[in-house]
């Protein structure tokens, strides 16, 4: 049974734009039944379960390469210091001099992926429900009472996403890289592990759901009047739009294979396990 009503006289509308008419206004706490608190609850325990895993991996600065089969963790590709261990700068210059203990090479790089994933509009959807409850979910109320969408200082900074999409598809090209470097035999030529092929998966999904962004749908099919002028353009946005349909589900799959890929090259970087090479 609904334990409020939805009230429009009071400064909104639920159709209102953001910043424009402000929020619905319910006279209760909330107008569903169902229990709507689990998708916020588990998206917050997810989210936090990611973040203290990549805060952990990050100040680690080891146990992200593993020379033998040219495995680098995803957290600390590109590797871009003079404190990078071996060649697991992989080519790249490393412009940056040695780094003090508690300061690893991850570092130089996080402000990308992780940038584009804070300003990624689904995760935004996420974090404003899950942490700020802004609200918690449809037709529940928010504690807040104040609503200014993202029109203010700071969340008007969520409008640089298209650039960081732009970077991303630079970080997706160097994980690529990676896997290609990944096909290594320690007594040369080409090999291939259990790690190998978890670096391949992963990259396949980074790039699943880089290209399902909001923000490179509208790049290649935007500002356009005749799809039928354009029909290459009209060709790859059909076909972005289709991975765009699943972004939600390809923004959690991606974030678990980064995960893993990064876990397992720690485990066998450390020596906790040997790879299981399959040739
Ligand atoms: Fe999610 Fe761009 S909207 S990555």
């Amino acid at each position: 049974m609904a334990t409020g009503t939805l009230n429009t006289d009071q400064g909104g509308s639920a159709g209102a734009p953001p910043g424009g008419g402000g929020r619905a206004r319910l006279a209760g706490r909330t107008l569903r039944t169902d229990r709507w608190w689990v998708p916020p609850a588990l998206t917050a325990a997810g989210l936090l379960f990611f973040i203290a895993y990549g805060t952990f991996r990050i100040f680690t600065s080891r146990w992200y390469y593993v020379s033998d089969y040219r495995y680098l963790a995803p957290f600390y590709s590109p590797c871009l210091s003079d404190s990078c261990v071996g060649d697991s700068n992989a080519g790249f210059p490393t412009f940056v001099p040695s780094l003090p203990t508690w300061l690893s090479p991850a570092f130089i790089i996080l402000i990308f992926p992780a940038g584009f994933r804070l300003t990624c509009y689904y995760y935004r959807k996420a974090y404003y429900r899950a942490f700020w409850l802004s609200p918690p979910a449809c037709a529940v109320a928010e504690p807040h009472t104040k609503y200014t969408g993202e029109t203010r200082f700071p969340l008007i900074f969520q409008n640089v996403h298209r650039y960081f999409f732009y970077a991303a598809i630079v970080v997706a090209g160097i994980l690529t890289y990676d896997v290609v470097l990944a096909f290594h035999d320690p007594d040369g030529g080409i090999g291939m592990g259990l790690g190998t092929l978890i670096l391949l998966v992963n990259v396949v999904f980074i790039w699943a759901y880089t290209l399902s962004c909001h923000s490179c749908r509208s790049i290649v099919g935007g500002r356009l009047n005749h799809f039928s002028k354009h029909p290459v353009r009209y060709w790859f946005w059909q076909q972005v739009s289709k991975l765009n349909a699943q972004h939600m589900l390809l923004a959690w799959v991606s974030l678990f294979t980064v995960l893993l890929a990064d876990f397992y090259v720690l485990l066998v970087s450390s020596g906790a396990i040997s790879d299981l090479r399959f040739f």
